[in-house]
């Protein structure tokens, strides 16, 4: 008996033991398996994120090996050659914020300075940068609107046109043109900020050959020029400048003066057809014409009317800029009547706005007729009153006011003269000393 009971009890603890030893490598077997699974996630993550059938991330990865030979190309500050040789963990980005479906066919890049990038979401690492109508072959189309080109990389669908982006048109011009200013470029192109070829300066000529809508000239070499610093005539250098300071009097009485080339009747600067301004006097907004402006803004406020300016400064060359444009669509005869030529504007005196309205008729909306009944007491006269073009040399302009200082306005104002009339000075063109 005590034999049989001592085998079973070897045969039970044997048997816990084996049982034991089993559980036990059951147990170090699950936890094997787990060990396994997570490599296995990390060495084969880019097949585990296939999305919808298309191997969006490992795509991506063998982009990042495949753009290397555009690494060297120019990219942007954010990324740089050692991000792309160590690219993100795929898993960084999940595929799934995208999937593809099957595009063909080359686009355009209807922008500059736009960058393809490693994914197709906003703000990815950029890759290459593109210019305007630089054509790619795009192979795919996200659900997030972006194209994949051949390279694997991705560029916002917004920045792919299918067809070249037509950047101006021309049109036949020809003749010869002096470059109104120092320091002028021409460009590659006719648009602003393209590159610049020559350099040039005043008086340099050239020869067009044709015009854009986007208001450059062509030249004989291929290159753009703004049309503004263009000008058929020569500029005349040193206008007036080098004529000598005198002091006289008017056909009124008036004292009339050159100082430095700027000519004053009774202490107002003058510019007209008669009277001219130096080239490069370039004073800007008189500051006193601006404070009576927006006194002057103010009080008509308080009556419920808006003034605003339109046009207050202009310099020699905005004004050549503007005469000459004026020329071309009007002819020299016509524009004469209404724009003056450079060195002869009113504006150029700094103490001059246009309100609100380009039009004869702003005469009478309550802002002109606000504006006619009340500027001399701010200081500021109707430039080129109705029916006075034999005087001034200019058409009725209602929304032009000058500013001569209130007292002076008011007196003119009252006598329903011309400044000319008033003070008895002529604005001709064909007795202007400089002509
Ligand atoms: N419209 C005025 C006359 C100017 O061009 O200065
Ligand atoms: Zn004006």
């Amino acid at each position: 008996m005590n034999t049989k009971k001592t085998i079973v009890a070897i045969v039970v603890i044997l048997a816990a033991a084996a049982l034991m030893f089993i559980l036990a490598m059951i147990i170090r077997g699950k936890s094997d398996t787990g060990t396994n699974n997570r490599q296995s996630e990390s060495t084969h993550s880019s097949e585990s994120t296939v999305n919808g059938g298309t191997p969006a991330v490992s795509d991506t990865s063998s982009s990042q090996s495949s753009t290397s030979s555009v690494i060297s190309e120019p990219i942007s500050a954010s990324s740089s050659s050692s991000e792309f040789s160590q690219p993100k963990e795929s898993s960084d980005v999940s595929a799934s914020q995208w999937t593809e479906t099957a595009a063909d066919g080359e686009r355009y890049v209807n922008t500059d300075g736009i960058y393809s990038r490693i994914y197709a979401i906003q703000d990815s690492d950029a890759v290459k940068q593109y210019s305007l109508n630089d054509k790619v072959t795009v192979v795919a189309k996200t659900d997030t609107d972006y194209f994949k080109l051949e390279d694997g990389t991705f560029i916002h669908s917004d920045y792919l046109s299918e067809n070249e982006v037509i950047r101006w048109t021309e049109s036949e011009a020809s003749g010869e043109y002096y470059v109104n200013a120092d320091n002028v470029y021409s460009r590659i192109g006719a648009i602003q900020g393209s590159d610049t070829v020559n350099q040039y300066g005043i008086n340099d000529k050239v020869t067009v050959t044709a015009i854009t809508d986007t208001d450059y000239f062509k030249l004989e070499d291929g290159t753009f020029i703004h049309s503004d610093y263009l000008s058929e005539e020569e500029i005349k250098i040193d206008l007036e400048s080098n004529l000598p300071d005198y002091a006289s009097t008017t056909a009124n009485g008036y004292t009339i003066e050159r100082i430095c080339g700027i000519t004053y009747v009774d202490g107002v600067m003058i510019a007209n057809k008669t009277y001219t301004l130096p080239r490069d006097y370039d004073p800007g907004i008189q500051p006193d014409a601006y404070d009576a402006f927006w006194e002057m803004q103010s009080a008509a406020e308080a009556d419920g009317i808006s003034l605003y300016i339109v046009s207050g400064y202009r310099s020699y060359y905005d004004q050549d800029a503007i005469y000459a444009r004026y020329v071309d669509s009007d002819g020299r005869d016509a524009a004469d009547t209404y724009s003056s030529r450079p060195g002869h504007s009113d504006h150029q005196t700094g103490y001059t706005f246009d309100l609100n309205s380009l039009e004869q008729s702003f005469e009478n909306t309550p802002e002109g007729i606000w504006l006619a009944e009340n500027c001399a007491r701010f200081g500021f006269i109707i430039r080129y009153p109705k029916g006075k073009d034999a005087y001034t040399g200019y058409m009725f302009e209602p929304w032009h006011v000058r500013y001569i200082g209130r007292e002076k306005a008011e007196a003119v104002t009252a006598s329903g003269l011309s400044l000319e009339e008033y003070y008895g000075i002529t604005s001709d063109y064909a007795l202007c000393t400089d002509e």
